[in-house]
């Protein structure tokens, strides 16, 4: 019976999927290291990972019957995909299902920043609400003001439209600009992305990391940023120099920042909870019920599709 292994407890209705297989899968509530993987999937003809788990080299040529790495997740910047190719191992993701969720949550976190929800919460709860005031808690309103998205796919273009009900101007860098009808449907004008820094209210980040996305905002361009404006990051965390953001928010160079991603997850820097200008979340931005099930469906069909020669849900190479 071909073997699979999956770096994730999974539920019964993912079990089902794969049932004509053996399923060997880490029951823990822990996330493993390199070692236990090539431990627990050294025979396996498929792997289930997760984002956090670093599918390299070593992993690779520690599996060596490996045919298939089915990522449950879009991105797929945990894995070695070039060296997936040489060894002709197929590697699938889950893109699409994830959109809404992640725009919601995207748009969740920019109106808690640009709002103060999170800083109101706190005042409420430690009893500071001694009755309204004209002045308490003044946040940025987002009606007539301008969103820069940073890369226009499927997640970039679902913020768009959220940004749309809320009466934004939409800028967006990508790298190719979108078709005109679709520019026209969004209402989304194409820019560099030194114009976008500069013109945007808030700037909201949607691209995939790959080399030229890491530290894509970097120093100089983060001071490029306005001092008024909000800085969203959904994406991945190395696409920012974190050290260079932390400073420039120590410093309210900028207004604030809503961050669901971190340079070196699960590593939130001390210097980033001081403060107040920020809303801090753990990389939850697909975390729904639906969404999370249905990426797990996706990954687990993903497996069975390469291992049965059939084309995958998304395969990438
Ligand atoms: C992805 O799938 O790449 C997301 O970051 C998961 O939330």
């Amino acid at each position: 019976m071909h073997k699979v292994f999956c770096t994730y407890k999974l539920p019964d209705y993912v079990k089902k999927i794969l049932s004509g297989y053996e399923i060997k899968m880490n029951d823990k509530n822990k996330q493993l290291s390199k070692k236990e993987i090539i431990k627990n999937a050294s025979d396996s003809l498929a792997i289930l990972s997760m984002l956090t788990d670093k599918i390299d080299r070593e992993v690779i040529d520690g599996c060596p019957n490996l045919k298939v790495i089915s990522n449950c997740a879009a991105g797929y910047d945990n894995i070695d995909i070039d060296y997936a190719r040489k060894k002709n191992i197929a590697v699938t993701n889950v893109p699409g299902v994830l959109t809404e969720a992640t725009a919601d949550l995207a748009f969740g976190l920019l109106l808690a920043t640009c709002r103060r929800i999170v800083e109101a919460d706190k005042f409420t709860r430690e009893g500071h609400f001694v009755g309204w005031r004209y002045d308490l808690l003044q946040g940025m309103e987002l009606q007539g003001k301008t969103l820069g998205i940073v890369g226009m796919g499927r997640i970039g273009r679902a913020v768009a439209k959220r940004a749309l009900a809320f009466g934004m101007n939409v800028l967006y860098h990508n790298r190719k600009p979108l078709s005109k009808e679709m520019e026209h449907e969004l209402t989304a004008r194409y820019v560099n992305l030194e114009e976008l820094l500069k013109e945007s209210d808030i700037i909201s980040l949607h691209v995939p990391l790959t080399e030229e996305t890491h530290h894509l905002l970097n120093k100089k361009r983060l001071k490029m940023i306005k001092k008024t404006a909000y800085l969203i990051n959904t994406a991945r965390g190395p696409v920012i120099d974190e050290d260079a953001l932390i400073k420039i928010l120590e410093n309210n160079e900028i207004a604030g920042a809503g961050l669901d991603v971190y340079e070196n997850e699960p590593d939130v820097p001390e210097r980033l909870k001081h403060l107040q200008n920020v809303v801090l979340l753990p990389h939850i931005g697909s975390a729904t019920k639906e969404t999370r099930e249905n990426m797990l469906l996706k990954a687990a069909q993903n497996i069975k599709s390469v291992l049965n020669r059939q084309k995958p849900f998304s395969r990438v190479v």
